[in-house]
């Protein structure tokens, strides 16, 4: 695109402000706003035009889950299933790592935090060694996918390669960024973050399929052969990947993917849950709860909506391809978005000041005909690093680790 494209495009969606540093720049610096701009999706913009609407849940109802005692009287063949589709190198890990880490505000990759005490012990490490328990148990490596974002990639491959990669073989890690979208004011106006950069941030965490494909790392483990992916989020130092058990249960099931989930700690439990809506399988958000919903009991007492995501996924390739040609839901969501005024000056906004956009990976859940919801030990599986103190902490995380007889 050359600059008149680019200023004609610039003029069709309104957005000409991004220009108004334009000629004060060095060419090096045109050339990397030029850049940014060619990148973008502008269309996105349309979407908040009007406010923000998220889109109304359908008929929420109460899922099965395969509980803890199911899954003991059927160990054996769960393991057996798991082992033989891990041997055959069929299922890949990805590690979501593209996140900001806004809550535990430490400015660096949150994989590269040390959650050890006396030794050095890294999260990035813990969900290393993690992963290796199994692949030490399987005899062969799974492929290891790790999505980074525009704001920490080379901080995260620098310490993995400092780290010589936690003892994984460097050749079954696959880095991929996952790409990026504007911030926009309330207006619609993107948002600029220097006189020759945009605001932008990574597209939320259901943004890594997407990218796992435009960055060719899918057609790569394809190659290998690989047809099943497990996901799973950053911060939970306890996160079991690649677990034969699970991958074995949800084969059996024939659902097509599976969730892990944990017995909410109580009704009032700030976590995502699994549910039913319209007859498939779906994650309600804490805050969706109606206050019913939230102390609902089923005959057997249970609470109705007991089981809470702790972000470990198993999906089918086959499937994500499809939900990717269908087009995942597009999440608008206010934040607070540095920006430079009309002088060029940096400003932190304390409140809201516009929207990013973001897609979930639990639309992704919803998109799927089935899913098998199951439970896992939280004391043994469910330590995140949210919050610098407090709940879901980096002190809680570390007495899991303790009481699991982790050293750290
Ligand atoms: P969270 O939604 O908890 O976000 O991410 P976060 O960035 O880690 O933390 P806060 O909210 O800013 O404090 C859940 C998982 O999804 C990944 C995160 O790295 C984490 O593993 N994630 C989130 C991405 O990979 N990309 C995103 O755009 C958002």
């Amino acid at each position: 695109m050359d600059f008149s494209q680019i200023k004609q495009k610039l003029d069709n969606y309104s957005q000409t402000h991004l220009l108004q540093f334009y000629d004060t720049l060095t060419v090096e610096e045109q050339q990397n706003l030029q850049r940014q701009i060619e990148s973008i999706d502008f269309s996105l913009l349309e979407l908040c035009k009007g406010g923000v609407q998220e889109a109304k849940k359908g008929n929420i109802q109460p899922i099965d889950a395969l509980s803890l005692d199911e899954i003991e009287k059927n160990k054996a063949a769960y393991y057996e299933a798991g082992i033989k589709l891990l041997r055959q190198g069929k299922v890949g890990a990805v590690l979501l790592a593209g996140g900001q880490g806004t809550r535990l505000g430490f400015d660096k990759p949150k994989g590269t935090f040390r959650i050890g005490v006396d030794r050095e012990l890294y999260i990035f490490q813990c969900l290393i060694e993690n992963l290796m328990q199994v692949t030490a148990q399987v005899n062969v490596w799974v492929p290891l996918m790790i999505m980074t974002s525009d704001k920490n990639h080379s901080d995260t491959v620098e310490f993995f390669e400092q780290h010589e990669f936690f003892g994984y073989p460097r050749e079954y890690i696959f880095f991929f960024q996952q790409e990026m979208a504007p911030s926009v004011d309330y207006n619609g106006k993107i948002l600029m973050e220097g006189r020759d950069t945009l605001s932008m941030s990574p597209n939320g965490n259901g943004g890594w399929f997407s990218s796992m494909v435009s960055s060719g790392v899918l057609a790569q483990v394809k190659r290998m052969g690989v047809e099943w992916l497990n996901i799973f989020s950053v911060d939970n130092v306890l996160q079991k990947m690649a677990d034969p058990y699970f991958i074995g249960a949800t084969l059996l099931s024939g659902k097509a993917g599976g969730s892990k989930v944990v017995a909410k700690a109580f009704p009032e439990e700030r976590v995502g849950v699994m549910c039913l809506e319209d007859g498939r399988p779906s994650i309600v958000e804490y805050y969706e709860l109606s206050e019913q919903m939230r102390y609902e009991k089923k005959n057997n007492g249970e609470y109705a909506y007991h089981y809470g995501v702790i972000l470990n996924y198993l999906f089918k390739i086959i499937d994500l391809e499809k939900i990717l040609k269908d087009k995942m839901p597009l999440h608008i969501v206010e934040k607070k978005i540095p920006y430079i005024n009309q002088q060029g000056e940096l400003i932190k906004p304390q409140e809201p000041n516009g929207y990013k956009f973001e897609t979930l990976i639990l639309d992704m859940i919803h998109m799927l005909d089935s899913c098998l919801a199951y439970e896992v030990e939280r004391e043994k599986e469910f330590a995140p690093v949210k919050n610098k103190e407090g709940v879901d902490s980096v002190d809680t995380a570390r007495e899991l680790l303790r009481k699991n007889g982790i050293e750290i």
